[in-house]
């Protein structure tokens, strides 16, 4: 069956892909907006919208949700009743069953459903083969922990009103549900954080038989007048019914077989400016309201994931991933909540003054932020987050959805891609050129035109005569191969993987619950289904080493496409009454369909070959909640254009927040080509990138890094160089992200959350904690840059250790000629390097660290400066088994002294030590900078180094301060072991 309608932007470009390729010409290609909905395109987004502004406009306006009396009972940390919907014409009541959790964590969760009916009551229209329930299985893929129950939580007071329940840490969090109407309040300390429903918008659209009337004629998604006239005679009640059976846009029909069902809540953030979070989109990290006004967007954030082609900036139409996760911010408090739904989701955002107590205390008003939430299925699912802190969110929310696989090393390092190295002699010879001109990378990577005529696990077997000879060349400086596999599965005679795929039954289906067919990459296709475990086995099946010939140990995987990207299909996707594993439909787990394709992926190359345990290296560009745990991800299809260079960074550091940090974006744009000014400037904000990788489309000129020319080959080389330098402070960022959900990068308002005048900035961040404040260049002829300073703390320049002349809270010029990336040290850390520049991280696993201390304005503290390193061996899961150092540095300002011991108190000792770990006794501390040391080192020849029972002289080097630039010394060849205890006294 081919999905009909006409084409999409992303289908016409197909097209035209297809005849520029042989006629040699790019076509022309702009971006289309109206090639995806506006809320009042997508039924259920306009219905809400309408029922909040009815609600909102009328003072009167009660919800028509009450908690069923005497139905409510608290057991073991858990509060359930029903909450009873009067449906206004018919005046019948629906039952909606409510659980509130109350987790060990302090988090709160609140799940509405809907009650069964009686068998036979709700018939599925059209035969439909789709399941009857709401989808409640989005828990099964987003969350792996933080649910044990609450059993100290108790309720505090309760009447015939309401029942408040204290629970979280010390009781300090509380939450009172209102029966009637049906409202939540949740409190920490006594005072309101978080409100559901408080003004009025829940809205459960429950199941109602269709009453077969005479079709009126219909527009795209609207109602017209003479419909409504028409509705308005038969539904006194003026319910609008238009959308509620089936609903087109671009040509596209979807038939509903259980009619309308969304469900959708307003969540008021008490005293609350800033709202960041639900990425990804286009914007700034604190997001704008969504209701027009200056500044503001007319449409909601819409969370529906899709391959939107050539995407616009400062937008919040929907992008190639979703995580649902919100947090609000006010100076010294952040909580948040977790809306887990998968289906197609829009949140509008208002802010508004307390009007109810302009002259509280203190006499200013409070600003609120509002929130509705608007999902077209599936349940009511919304996890609460009370902070305080913002690393309190990040550490509860990666309880729930896990935490960053800890990567493979390598993937920190610098990947080359373009849409296609052509020939295994092509990528032979870009290896050997980033060698000629001294650029490290680590991984060479393939898109789709490898393949024989895109059959997947195939090659060319015109230009890829030799993998595997391929492969060995790159091993042989310990560089890996990513090649790309997408979930189309090419529909042609004579591929046995599509062959098996049919004849096992493991694809998508469409609503008559035959094999889906459309089009993508290789014209007509099928998708596998990842939802389904068969699938997911077969898909393992097909990656070992000996069926997919060609790759070894040092090939990984790309999945792209996965939001799945259908060009034919409606907004560039799957149609909705699609049918996966189970017979869900499609709408129900659109947006966790990116999340299991990767996961598939990720399991299967865990079981390429039996015994061999490594990280898996996956790179998708769809994503939910929870696809942190296997994978890195980019923002997709960006252009070559300053706007998007600068774009890139908001949108990075929003994936932090909401716990996917292993984000990048293609450096230099992938459409289009970057003059020399944006490709340098491109990489120098790169290398800040957790994930950083150049790419191109097809179209777009070579720009490997060695072909720019002076100066900016030397410049790009240095960017280069200065990432693989701080690849060992990047790992250990990584480490914490895997620990405890803590972003890689760091916006101003996670590292400062007093400072109110940060709280919207979102073009500078730092590196984990090293105390590296980065802020990119991002624009045309820009030779300096405003750096807003956090703190009252001194600030070094990297490079020339100049002392910033800063003022907390206030912005300094940096200079930033081409070949200068503004980066700045803050005074009180301690970081690793590794300082000689090598062709792959791989080269450097043996390398010594340079450690450099950054002496804070109190340099005589105690705990005067202080950091972390950690290292394993990169690559196996023998980290698990504590296979590992991890190393805490603390420079004593009193007593003149840097000590380094095991960061978590192990006795290191008593780990018996594996093969790596072994290796890594030979691996030691070269070199120690101290950066703003005093000026009483002067004269200083030598410092005392105590170690393992041993104690020895080295020697140091002290440079006083002059012009601007601070003292600093020196030590050399300090002759420590890196998993070590020392003391190095000065
Ligand atoms: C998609 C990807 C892009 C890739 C292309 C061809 O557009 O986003 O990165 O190069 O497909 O596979």
């Amino acid at each position: 069956m081919h999905v009909a309608g006409p084409p999409s932007s992303r289908w016409a470009a197909y097209l035209g892909l297809l005849s520029a390729l042989s006629a040699a010409f790019a076509p022309a290609v702009a971006v289309k907006e109206h090639d995806f909905k506006k809320c009042h395109q997508s039924g259920f987004c306009q219905r809400n919208r309408a029922f909040a502004d009815h609600a909102l406009a009328s003072t009167a306006w009660e919800s028509p949700y009450t908690i069923a009396a005497e139905s409510g009972s608290f057991k073991d940390g858990q509060y359930q009743a029903v909450i009873l919907k009067t449906v206004s014409d018919s005046g019948e009541t629906v039952r909606l069953p409510i659980t509130v959790s109350f987790l060990e964590s302090g988090t709160a969760r609140v799940t509405v459903d809907e009650e069964k009916r009686q068998k036979g009551e709700i018939e599925l229209r059209h035969d439909s083969k789709a399941r009857k329930e709401r989808y409640n299985e989005a828990e099964q893929w987003a969350i792996v922990g933080g649910m044990t129950l609450d059993k100290a939580a108790k309720i505090g007071y309760e009447d015939k009103t309401q029942i408040t329940v204290k629970y979280g840490p010390s009781s300090k969090f509380e939450a009172t549900i209102k029966l009637s109407p049906f409202s939540i309040d949740f409190k920490r300390d006594g005072s309101s954080q978080i409100k559901f429903n408080d003004q009025g918008l829940l809205n459960v659209e429950h199941w109602r038989p269709k009453i077969e009337k005479p079709e009126p004629e219909k527009t795209e998604g609207e109602s017209t007048e003479e419909n409504k006239a028409e509705e308005t005679k038969e539904e006194p009640k003026d319910e609008d019914e238009s959308t509620w059976w089936d609903e087109t846009f671009g040509g596209n029909t979807d038939t509903k077989p259980r009619g309308p069902e969304s469900v959708a809540l307003d969540i008021s953030f008490v005293g609350y400016e800033h709202v960041y979070g639900i990425p990804s989109h286009a914007s700034s990290l604190s997001l704008k309201q969504t209701r027009g006004g200056d500044g503001n967007y007319q449409e909601p954030y819409r969370m529906y994931n899709a391959d939107v082609f050539e995407y616009i900036l400062d937008s919040p139409m929907t992008l190639y991933g979703s995580i649902p996760f919100m947090q609000a911010h006010r100076k010294d408090s952040s909580v948040g909540v977790f809306w887990l739904n998968a289906a197609e989701t829009w949140v509008d955002i208002t802010k508004g003054k307390d009007a109810k107590n302009p002259l509280s205390l203190g006499g200013k008003a409070k600003t609120n932020t509002h929130t509705h939430w608007i999902s077209e299925s599936g349940l009511l699912d919304v996890f609460v987050f009370l902070g305080p802190t913002p690393k309190d969110l990040t550490a509860k929310y990666g309880e729930l959805t896990g935490t960053t696989a800890m990567p493979q090393e390598f993937s920190l390092g610098y990947h080359q891609c373009r849409w296609n190295y052509v020939s295994d002699d092509d990528v032979k010879d870009v290896d050997r050129k980033m060698d000629k001109f001294k650029m490290p990378y680590d991984v060479i990577w393939l898109d789709i035109e490898y393949t024989d005529e895109k059959k997947y696990f195939t090659w060319d077997k015109h230009t890829f005569t030799d993998p595997i000879g391929m492969g060995k060349q790159l091993d042989s400086h310990g560089r890996k191969l990513v090649t790309i596999i997408d979930p189309h599965i090419k529909n042609v005679d004579n591929y046995p993987v599509v062959a098996e795929m049919k004849s096992k039954d493991l694809g998508v289906k469409n609503k008559e619950g035959n094999l889906f067919e459309g089009w993508c990459w290789p014209g007509s296709s099928h998708w596998i289904d990842a939802f389904s475990p068969a699938s997911r086995e077969w898909w393992s099946s097909l990656f070992k080493y000996d069926t997919f010939k060609g790759t070894m140990e040092n090939t990984w995987i790309w999945n792209d496409m996965n939001e799945p990207s259908v060009f034919n299909g409606p907004e560039t996707t799957m149609p909705k009454d699609n049918l996966h594993d189970g017979n869900w439909e499609h709408r129900d787990v659109h947006n966790l369909n990116g999340m299991t394709f990767q996961n598939a992926t990720y399991h299967a190359l865990i079981t390429r070959k039996p015994g061999e345990l490594r990280r898996p290296f996956v790179l998708t560009r769809s994503f939910f909640a929870g696809s942190q745990r296997v994978g890195a991800m980019w923002t997709g299809d960006n252009q070559a254009a300053w706007d998007h260079l600068q774009a890139s960074i908001p949108m990075i550091l929003s994936q932090g927040i909401a716990g996917f940090p292993f984000s990048g974006a293609d450096v230099g744009g992938f459409f289009g080509n970057p003059d020399k000014d944006l490709l340098t400037r491109w990489y120098q904000a790169g290398a800040f990138y957790p994930f950083f990788r150049g790419h191109a489309h097809i179209d777009a000129r070579r720009r490997e890094p060695y072909l720019i020319g002076e100066p900016y080959t030397t410049i790009i080389g240095a960017a280069l160089r200065l990432r693989y330098s701080l690849l060992p402070s990047w790992y250990t960022a990584f480490r914490h992200a895997h620990l405890d959900g803590t972003p890689v990068v760091k916006p101003m308002f996670y590292t400062h959350p007093s400072e109110e005048a940060g709280l919207a900035i979102d073009d500078q961040f730092f590196v984990g904690n090293t105390g590296l404040l980065a802020k990119p260049v991002t624009e045309k002829d820009q030779v300096s840059v405003d750096v807003w300073i956090p703190d009252a703390e001194v600030y070094y320049d990297y490079f020339t250790y100049a002392v910033v002349p800063t003022r907390k809270g206030e912005r300094v010029a940096l200079e930033a000629p081409m070949e200068k990336i503004p980066l700045l040290m803050r005074g009180g850390h301690v970081f690793a390097r590794r300082d000689v520049p090598r062709r792959s991280s791989a080269l450097m696993r043996w390398d010594d660290y340079t450690l450099v201390v950054t002496v804070p304005r109190d340099g005589k503290a105690a705990v005067a400066a202080e950091g972390d390193l950690y290292v394993d061996d990169g690559d196996s899961f023998d980290f698990q088994d504590g296979q590992y150092i991890h190393r805490r540095f603390v420079f004593d300002g009193a007593a003149k002294s840097l000590t380094s011991v095991d960061a978590e108190g192990r006795d290191t000792a008593a780990i018996k030590e594996g093969e790596w770990m072994q290796r890594m006794r030979a691996v030691g501390v070269d070199k120690i900078v101290v950066v703003g040391a005093p000026a009483s080192w002067a004269g200083k020849k030598s410092v005392t180094v105590e170690s393992e029972g041993k104690t020895w002289e080295a020697r140091v080097e002290f440079t006083p301060a002059a012009q601007g630039r601070a003292a600093f010394a020196v030590v050399k060849k300090v002759g420590v072991r890196i998993g070590a205890d020392w003391r190095v006294g000065f």
